[in-house]
């Protein structure tokens, strides 16, 4: 027990450069939970990681920089360190502002096969290089939660396959935001078999026809929510047209923060998924409510679009819980405690008084021209 940790140490060494000018890159918490890295500095000391150590969370930033003078650890044999890597409390993991070799990224993550990982978190990073050839059996981390922001992979639409190959197939919620290619290849892509959540949220440039082609047939079984905020959809039909194309399921499904319009007129219908019971449609620009939504649902949330009037029932489904917050018609606007994350009350009482201002000096211009004398 005491020798793994020094071979370890010993050949973290052999590969950091170590430099004698710099603060202390990482920052363990008094309660050694979290342990943030940030090597931003021109000459890190790389190994002050060691310090995250006996760390739960660890977030490491690598300032941009090409992680390849770590490539050597993707030649060791890291089932001498099983013993080290199980002993660590870590469970959360994320990796940020690096340029990292496929080759060095898929050998740590099959290291993390010893570990307790449970939530791996890459962001802006630019994977390099081609992958290494796939491994024989069944390996890496069982991760619940993987997420992924702003990732560049120079193996374009492969790159989810090949990364799917390196961890377990476990995964329950896949975040993938800001991504260069969604186009994936579905014939190289296995299944998802516990795959719950698929948040493609934040990919403003997917719009319908990408969702149809990242939403492999087939590979997502076990769906119950699909999140596509902010995505570039257009209307509502054009999103259950890709999820009848892929035959997926879901049960919730978020479509708020996009420009929705009203499905054109004289456009075929689409038939839901029979799961669909939760559709969030806040934040859309809707000035009616979209026709051919589905006809019953146990949550629609219509909050902060541009209703001008109060809907009538035929124009919505039969629902249990309806939000209407936010929308012009309902204005004076009660001070709403939702999800709006600009302080719309406050916004629209500054309005009001600057509309006010705006109108007693129209009537001071319109006395000072003699309108009313
Ligand atoms: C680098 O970090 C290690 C671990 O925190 C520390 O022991 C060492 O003194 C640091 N080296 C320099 C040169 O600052
Ligand atoms: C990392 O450190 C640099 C300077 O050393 C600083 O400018 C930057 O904001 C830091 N980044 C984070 C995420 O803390
Ligand atoms: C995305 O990641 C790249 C590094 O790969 C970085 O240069 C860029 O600033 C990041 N973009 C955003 C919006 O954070
Ligand atoms: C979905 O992804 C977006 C963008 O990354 C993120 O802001 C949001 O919190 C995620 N949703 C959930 C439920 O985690
Ligand atoms: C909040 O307001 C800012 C500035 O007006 C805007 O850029 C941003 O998109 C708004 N966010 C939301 C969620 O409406």
């Amino acid at each position: 027990m005491v020798r793994a940790p020094c071979l370890l140490l010993l050949l973290l060494w052999s590969l950091m450069h170590v430099s004698a000018t710099v603060p202390e890159p990482c920052e363990v918490d008094d309660d050694n939970f979290r342990c943030v890295c940030n090597f931003t500095n021109p000459q890190p000391n790389w190994s002050s990681a060691l310090s995250c150590i006996n760390a739960v969370e660890v977030e490491i930033r690598g300032g941009g920089r090409s992680l390849h003078q770590f490539i050597k650890i993707a030649d060791t044999d890291l089932k001498l360190y099983a013993n080290l890597v199980r002993t660590l409390p870590l469970q959360r993991l994320t990796v940020g502002a690096a340029r990292v070799p496929a080759l060095l990224l898929f050998a740590v993550l099959r290291g993390l096969g010893y570990s307790r990982l449970n939530e791996l978190m890459l962001e802006d990073l630019e994977v390099t290089g081609t992958p290494p050839p796939p491994p024989l059996e069944a390996t890496g981390p069982a991760l619940s939660t993987l997420s992924i922001r702003n990732v560049s992979w120079a193996t374009g639409g492969s790159w989810l396959a090949e990364l799917q190959q390196w961890i377990l197939p476990d995964i329950k919620v896949l975040n993938i935001a800001q991504a260069d290619s969604l186009a994936f290849s579905c014939a190289e892509l296995r299944t998802f078999p516990a795959l719950v959540t698929l948040n493609l949220s934040d990919n403003p440039g997917l719009g319908e026809h990408g969702l149809t082609v990242a939403l492999c047939p087939h590979k997502f079984p076990a769906l119950r929510e699909l999140e596509v905020r902010n995505a570039g959809m257009k209307t509502p039909n054009g999103v259950c047209e890709a999820l009848a194309a892929a035959g997926v399921q879901p049960h919730h499904l978020d479509l708020s923060h996009n420009s929705l319009r009203a499905t054109a007129p004289g456009a075929p219908g689409c038939v839901w998924p029979s799961t669909l019971n939760s559709l969030i449609l806040s934040f859309a620009g809707l000035e009616q409510v979209p026709k051919g939504l589905p006809s019953k649902l146990s949550v629609l949330d219509l909050s902060f679009n541009r209703l001008n009037r109060e809907p009538r029932v035929d124009e919505l489904p039969t629902v249990g819980s309806l939000t209407l917050d936010g929308n012009p018609f309902l204005d004076p606007r009660p001070p709403t405690h939702q999800e709006d994350p600009n302080d719309s009350g406050m916004v629209s009482a500054c309005a009001s008084s600057m509309l006010a201002v705006g109108m007693s000096g129209a009537l001071a211009l319109l006395q000072g021209a003699g309108a009313f004398a």
